[in-house]
């Protein structure tokens, strides 16, 4: 049984249509990358599979079980929505720390542990992000790689069952870039169930279990990583090439 399944969700925002029809499952343990342009609706899609935005078409299940029903459940309050987002963790593109707050103090402000446990766990979270001897630095004594993996051990403090990212390292230059990727291979190696939106397609071939290509709200095409090296689609093939010709 799939530990996530999203069955043809849609989202509007007034009367654009902003999501179509998007189904897709991932097993635990799997990375998914979705790929596509700038505009076809990647962002939105994280944001409704994390309950920042409610879908309002289709269903998502965990495990075999209905967390969301666009047709049933469009009362969800925040209490509920709070209740079904802590299956979810989301990395943005820019980090989104607490200014005014320690590496440290960033991560354990996140959890619902206290005291001693959460402490320990934040080391932890951090030295495995490479982060040991920064942990009592503030964002601006960071760099963006370094205020990025922050950002993942906090997602990560929450226990996540899936680990989302919205292009975590599109904020960051190149050297950065790969000390961020670094790490969250080390989490797909752990089979931390990871959804991955990235134009870092080397990167995408490399962790991923599964490739969608989005375009226009859509789905056009999904697959093993072996797709990124064989899109079938003319859409996925001509927004390839102009990767390649960044
Ligand atoms: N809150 C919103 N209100 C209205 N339109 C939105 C909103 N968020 C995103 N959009 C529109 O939805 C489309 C997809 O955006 P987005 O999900 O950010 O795409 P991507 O992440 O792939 O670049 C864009 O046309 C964008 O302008
Ligand atoms: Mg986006």
């Amino acid at each position: 049984m799939a530990l996530l399944e999203i069955r043809k969700l849609g989202k509007s925002f007034g009367d654009k249509k902003i999501l179509k029809d998007i189904s897709f499952e991932l097993e635990k343990g799997q990375t998914l990358s979705i790929i596509g342009s700038s505009g076809s609706g990647k962002t939105t899609l994280l944001r409704c599979i994390n309950f920042l935005e409610k879908a309002d078409e289709g269903t998502m299940s965990l495990n075999g079980e209905i967390i969301y029903d666009a047709a049933k459940d469009q009362d969800f309050k925040e209490k509920q929505l709070g209740l079904i987002r802590k299956h979810f963790g989301l990395v943005f593109q820019q980090f989104n720390l607490f200014p005014q707050y320690t590496a440290l103090e960033n991560v354990t402000l996140a959890s619902r542990l206290q005291g001693k446990d959460i402490k320990e766990k934040a080391i932890g979270l951090l030295e495995q992000m490479g982060l040991a001897d920064r942990m009592d630095y503030y964002p601006h004594q960071l760099s963006g790689g370094q205020q990025q993996r922050v950002a993942i051990a906090r997602a990560m403090a929450l226990d996540p069952d899936i680990l989302c990212f919205d292009e975590p390292t599109s904020a960051l230059d190149p050297l950065l870039t790969s000390e961020v990727l670094r790490v969250i291979r080390q989490l797909a190696d752990k089979k931390m169930t990871m959804i991955i939106v990235t134009h870092e397609i080397a990167f995408a071939r490399l962790v991923s279990d599964k490739v969608i290509f989005m375009d226009d709200g859509q789905i056009i095409e999904k697959g093993d990583a072996s797709l990124i090296d064989n899109p079938k689609d003319e859409r996925t093939r001509h927004f390839l090439s102009s990767l390649d010709e960044r």
